[in-house]
């Protein structure tokens, strides 16, 4: 089993997304799988020309030089790609997208009708099965809807399968040392682990987890609360 991430927090290994996806892919490799984890932020990834030139005129070869090609080797025989992202403006962040873009290199031209009577590209070889993690910064999971419908419209588009989706609001969080705080956080964080484990060995989650994993960590008004005596104590200085 190898799991590869992408990672597009414009953050890097210093992100909150970070800390979710490091979290699942431990417990993944404890359960034997090989795991890869790309920072987009530590790449040059430049946007997408939409010359079609990898499909007309050098098949499966993008004419742009940058650390894509590396990318693409190293997510070459993975069965399970992560796509995780900070939530910016209600989306994937733009470093995730411009990422996306670049993936038309592995499209098929070919194109036409899926069995629900909607077009897709036709898929040669079997694309890797799909996980989205992502955090934001707001407290209600409700702003992570785009990105679950995104999601779904992307694995359809290629032909492959949504595993799981792990979304954790209040993310600001994931990285606070308030010591009332930390012990919720490590504990969501074996969670992580556990849901690691759960895909490494079952390609699924167990309902119990997936149940932990849609948790907020506090009460959203002490979360609002605590966020502005952040911003107000920031603002004095
Ligand atoms: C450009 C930008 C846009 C953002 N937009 C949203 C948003 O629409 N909703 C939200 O809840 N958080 C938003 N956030 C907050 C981030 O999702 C949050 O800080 C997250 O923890 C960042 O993850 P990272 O540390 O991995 O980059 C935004 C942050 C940035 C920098």
């Amino acid at each position: 089993m190898k799991i590869v991430a992408i990672n597009g927090s414009h953050k890097g290994k210093a992100g909150n997304t970070n800390i979710m996806v490091n979290a699942f892919l431990k417990g993944a490799q404890e359960a034997g799988a090989e795991t890869v984890n790309i920072f987009l932020a530590e790449k040059e990834i430049k946007y997408c020309k939409a010359c079609k030139a990898c499909w007309f005129n050098s098949p499966g070869q993008c004419v742009i030089e940058d650390d894509m090609a590396e990318i693409l080797s190293l997510m070459e025989g993975a069965d399970i790609r992560i796509l995780a992202t900070p939530l910016y403006f209600d989306n994937i962040s733009s470093m995730q997208k411009v990422f996306m873009d670049r993936m038309m290199v592995t499209a098929n031209p070919y194109w036409g009708k899926d069995k629900n009577g909607e077009c897709r590209h036709f898929t040669t070889s079997l694309p890797p099965k799909l996980i989205m993690i992502a955090n934001c910064g707001y407290p209600e999971r409700s702003h992570f809807e785009v990105i679950s419908h995104w999601i779904k419209r992307h694995a359809r588009n290629i032909n492959t399968d949504i595993i799981c989706e792990i979304y954790a609001s209040q993310g600001a969080l994931l990285s606070t040392n308030a010591d009332e705080v930390r012990p919720i956080i490590t504990t969501y964080l074996k969670v992580l682990e556990t849901a690691g484990k759960e895909i490494a060995t079952e390609m699924k989650l167990t309902e119990k987890t997936a149940k932990l994993l849609e948790h907020n960590f506090i009460p959203d008004e002490i979360y609002i609360q605590e966020v502005k005596r952040y911003v107000d104590n920031i603002l004095k200085k």
